[in-house]
Parts: C-alpha cells; sequence; structure tokens
C-alpha cells in the first residue's frame, strides 16, 4: 500500500469511506475491509455510524497503531467547548483513546475559524486526535487556516475524481504542503458510467473504478476513500496497484475534467473555479 506522508503522519492512500454505511452492514463492511488489507477509515460524527466503525476496529484484531481513523466535527461543534465534548462523544462511541485525524467536516461560520482550530489543536496536545485538517474548504478559507495561530493542519478532503479538477485547491495544497483527500473518489457512480473510463479500463483488464482510483493515488499527495458496501467493490477498490497508467492514458482521464459535482450543498462554501 502507497502511504502519504505529510507533516509526520502516515496516511495510506487508499481508504475505506463510509457514508451511507449504518448498523451491522457498517460493521461487516469495515470488518470485511480491514481482514482485505485497508488501514485507513474514514467516518464522521455526521455520518451516525462510529460505534458501528470502532467496534469494528476493536474486534478486527488488527492492531490500532497500524489504522489510520479520521472522523469529522459535525457543523453546530464548532464553537470552543463544544469541539471538546463533540469530540469527547466520538470518542466514546468509538470506543478508542483517540483518532488519527479530526476534522472540520464543512465550512459554516457559525464560530470564528481560529476558535475551532485552537480547540482542535488543544483536543491534539491532550493526545484525543494524532492530527487535525479540514474538508470542503475552498483555497480562501485554506489560507485562513494556514495562517491562523495553532493550526497545525495536514489536509483538506475535498471531492474530487476525474470529472472534477480541483485545479486551484490542487495548487494551494501543493503551495502548503498539505495532502488531498480525495472523497466521493468514483462521483457516485460517474466513473462507473463513463464510456472513456470503460474503454481504457478494458485494455488494462480494470474496472473504470480501479482506473480512476489508480489515477487518483498516483498523485503525490492524494488519497482516495472510495465507500464499499459490497465484498467484491472493496476487495477490487484495493486491488489497483498491480498495473501501471500509460502516460498517454493519464492525460485521457484529466482530460475528462468537466466541472461536474455530486456533492454540492446549497450551503456550502462558494467553491473556486475550475
Ligand atoms: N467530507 C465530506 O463532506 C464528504 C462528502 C462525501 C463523501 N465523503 C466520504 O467519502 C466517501 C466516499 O464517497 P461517496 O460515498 O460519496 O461516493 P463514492 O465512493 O464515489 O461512490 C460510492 C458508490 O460506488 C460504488 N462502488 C464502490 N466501489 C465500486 C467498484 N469497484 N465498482 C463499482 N461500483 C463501486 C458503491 O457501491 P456499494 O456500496 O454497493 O459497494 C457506492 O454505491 C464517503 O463514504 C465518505 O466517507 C466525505
Amino acid at each position: 500500500m502507497k502511504t502519504i506522508e505529510v507533516k509526520g503522519a502516515l496516511v495510506p492512500a487508499l481508504g475505506l469511506g463510509t457514508w451511507q454505511l449504518g448498523g451491522r452492514q457498517c460493521v461487516e463492511a469495515v470488518r470485511q475491509a480491514l481482514a482485505l488489507g485497508y488501514r485507513h477509515i474514514d467516518t464522521a460524527q455526521m455520518y451516525g455510524n462510529e460505534s458501528e466503525v470502532g467496534r469494528a476496529i476493536r474486534e478486527s484484531g488488527v492492531p490500532r497503531g497500524e489504522i489510520f481513523l479520521t472522523t469529522k466535527l459535525a457543523p453546530g461543534n464548532y464553537a470552543a467547548a463544544r469541539a471538546r465534548r463533540a469530540t469527547e462523544e466520538s470518542l466514546k462511541r468509538l470506543g478508542l483513546d483517540a483518532v488519527d485525524l479530526l476534522l472540520i467536516h464543512w465550512p459554516t461560520g457559525e464560530a470564528p475559524l481560529g476558535e475551532t482550530l485552537a480547540a482542535m489543536a488543544r483536543l491534539r496536545a491532550e493526545g484525543k486526535t494524532r492530527f487535525i485538517g479540514v474538508s470542503n474548504f475552498n483555497v480562501a478559507l485554506l489560507e485562513e487556516a494556514v495562517a491562523t495561530h495553532g493550526a497545525d493542519i495536514i489536509c483538506n478532503q475535498v471531492e474530487y475524481h476525474p470529472f472534477l479538477s480541483q485545479r486551484a485547491v490542487k495548487a494551494a495544497l501543493a503551495r502548503f504542503g498539505l495532502m488531498l483527500t480525495a472523497y466521493s473518489p468514483l462521483g457516485r457512480g460517474l466513473v462507473q458510467r463513463d464510456k472513456t473510463l470503460a474503454a481504457l479500463a478494458r485494455k488494462y483488464g480494470k474496472s473504470p473504478a480501479q482506473l480512476a482510483l489508480r489515477w487518483l493515488v498516483d498523485q503525490a499527495t492524494v488519497a482516495a476513500i472510495p465507500k464499499a458496501a459490497s465484498p467484491a467493490h472493496l476487495a477490487a477498490n484495493l486491488d489497483i496497484f498491480d498495473f501501471a497508467l500509460a502516460e498517454a492514458d493519464r492525460a485521457a482521464i484529466d482530460a475528462l475534467a468537466a466541472n461536474r459535482r455530486v456533492v454540492d450543498p446549497g450551503w456550502g462554501p462558494e467553491w473556486d473555479e475550475e
């Protein structure tokens, strides 16, 4: 498994997303993922599945230190006292002493960014999270986060797949030496339905999803966290390291960028131009 090194963190480049996994299905999917070799799991307070994710991790037999676990503060929890309480509640649900990465899930402006980041930095200093970061930040917010005293963030988790270039966000992250975690890396089905990807995938004896994931993780500081409930998808998404994309094929995938988003709530930030 390829690992991304950023500010002392070692992040497996391919992880499991868990949005919309719940109950027994969530426990099973995380358990199977860990058995298959996944070592990076993404959850969030908003997903309502931290108990199931934690249970699967605790019962997996995989040493805790081998797993990179992310959770995210939900909107409503960004004031300092609430950030602390919400994180402690997350740890209780997870049944763990610490997460590896704590993110601000969505910028909402409900509390000053510096206040939330300082609270997260304190939780980090106390060992409740090993690293901190942000999600769904545009370039301006990213610049503000980096400039904010005490905010030693490592990543921005944003939507990223072949149909959305994230050109501006990627350039800003490179400037600051931060990583990008690609959410909805399969575009929630866009990838599987694309004819160009299907034709390219046939050449490699792979699926369009596998091609898109390889295209993502080949980028030096990009991790991808596809969600999969089915055992076949869980296995396929990990089986992407036994081929290499030709330069011309990488370029063909780059050329699919079309500013298409699958996650765009009306209350989100103003996205940067592609
Ligand atoms: N920070 C944020 O605001 C944010 C927002 C959105 C998502 N996320 C994170 O990113 C994760 C992934 O994003 P997502 O769930 O939106 O979408 P996604 O990973 O792009 O797509 C998931 C869909 O693709 C299917 N799939 C998975 N592997 C496949 C394969 N090899 N071949 C064909 N189909 C495949 C899954 O089916 P099955 O489940 O049936 O296997 C599921 O229907 C989330 O679970 C969450 O952890 C974060």
